[in-house]
């Protein structure tokens, strides 16, 4: 068995709802966010602070992110929120409601810096931060996650700008964001194939932007599979060539669309290659704006199901989960995705 310890990231709220036609209340992606927080999860993508004409379901993150403040949820070890953003204007908007939300008063106590943070802060000189306290809420930590693509026209599309004027655009913002002690995770989007430029996408491009961004002082890349048409080899060869690059696989988690029904195979492939860390969504909720026909991530339920098959140990209660997934699909509206969920509920 895989007695490891493996994370997932759960990027329900932010991933999983920001496509949706139907307006979702705030008080729905509260109570998402609420639930989610007591099923054992050490990280939630809880929001984006993206142009609100381009993606109006994120409009009222800053509202998501004040609660998260002020009424944290309950949980029995403390959670890492990222919050996701295109530019320095979402990095202002950010900062705007953590600095002028005060924390509430009743809070966790404040966890032990994370091992992964020191190890590699100690052992690759510019890679990892050092996580000052100012990001610690009621013992929570708050982390934001920036976004570029592999490709030129996926670049364009989603964020208007080249691949090297993302970069250029981010490195102040990131350099900001660990200078105010808040860690940076960065995702590399159509990393297994581009809508606009087909499933081919060159694995030697998405190591150099990994690369780059690890430089920058990115302290974890995530490498998207925006489309869903990754598969095993696909996933293997790209994992090799980050690993030939340097990119460390403590330094990675992987990001699966499952349009193509290949997540959990690629998954597979991840774990044998080392990696630790995964995106999901509770419910099999998602889908990118800007990525035609693609659907959700794979869903946290199923992902949970096959990491315990295989012994890892992922903190996460399958059956509280199941009934989230149940919960937030038939509230806004759609079929439940996840196979493992739907089973575990019919039980
Ligand atoms: P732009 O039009 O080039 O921006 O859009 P601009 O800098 O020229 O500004 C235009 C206007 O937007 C200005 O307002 C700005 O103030 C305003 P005006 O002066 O005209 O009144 N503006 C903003 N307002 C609020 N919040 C902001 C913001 N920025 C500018 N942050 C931009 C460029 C990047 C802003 C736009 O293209 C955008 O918002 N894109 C968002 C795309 C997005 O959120 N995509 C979904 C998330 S990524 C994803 O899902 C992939 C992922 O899951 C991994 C994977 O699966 O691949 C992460
Ligand atoms: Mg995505």
């Amino acid at each position: 068995g895989l007695a490891d310890h493996v994370r997932i990231i759960e990027v329900g709220p932010r991933d999983g709802l920001q496509n949706e036609k139907t307006s979702i209340s705030v008080e729905t992606k509260v109570e998402l966010v609420r639930r989610l927080a007591g099923t054992g999860l050490e990280t939630i993508e809880a929001g984006s602070f993206s142009h609100p004409k381009w993606v109006p379901q994120m409009a009222a993150s800053d509202r998501v992110l004040s609660s998260t403040l002020t009424n944290p949820p309950a949980s029995s070890h403390p959670i890492t929120y990222q919050w996701l953003l295109p530019n320095s204007k979402g990095l202002d908007s950010f900062f705007k409601v953590m600095h002028n939300v005060p924390p509430a008063t009743d809070g966790y106590p404040t966890p032990p810096p994370s091992p992964q943070h020191e190890s590699s802060s100690a052992s690759t000189p510019g890679v990892g931060s050092k996580v000052s306290e100012s990001n610690k809420r009621n013992g929570n930590n708050h982390e934001v996650s920036i976004f570029m693509a592999a490709t030129e026209s996926f670049s364009k599309k989603n964020t208007n700008c080249s691949i090297q004027e993302s970069l250029d655009r981010f490195a102040p913002l990131m350099a900001e964001s660990r200078r105010q002690g808040f860690p940076v995770r960065a995702y590399i989007s159509v990393a297994l194939g581009c809508p606009f430029e087909g499933p081919d996408t060159d694995p030697h491009k998405v190591a150099d932007l990994a690369v780059k961004l690890l430089e920058m002082g990115a302290d974890e890349i995530s490498v998207a599979d925006t489309t869903g048409m990754g598969t095993a080899p696909a996933t293997k060869q790209l994992l090799r060539t980050l690993k030939d690059a340097g990119v460390r696989n403590d330094d990675i988690a992987m990001h699966f669309h499952d349009t193509f029904g290949q997540a959990l195979i690629n998954t597979m492939v991840s774990l044998d290659h080392g990696i630790r860390a995964f995106d999901s969504a509770v419910g099999g909720l998602g889908g990118c704006p800007y990525s035609p026909g693609a659907t959700g991530n794979v869903a946290t339920e199923d992902l949970v199901y096959t990491l315990h098959s295989l012994g890892a140990k992922t903190g996460v209660d399958l059956d509280e989960m199941s009934r989230i997934g149940g919960w937030i699909t038939s509230e806004i509206g759609k079929e439940n995705g996840s196979s493992a969920g739907k089973a575990t509920l019919s039980r």
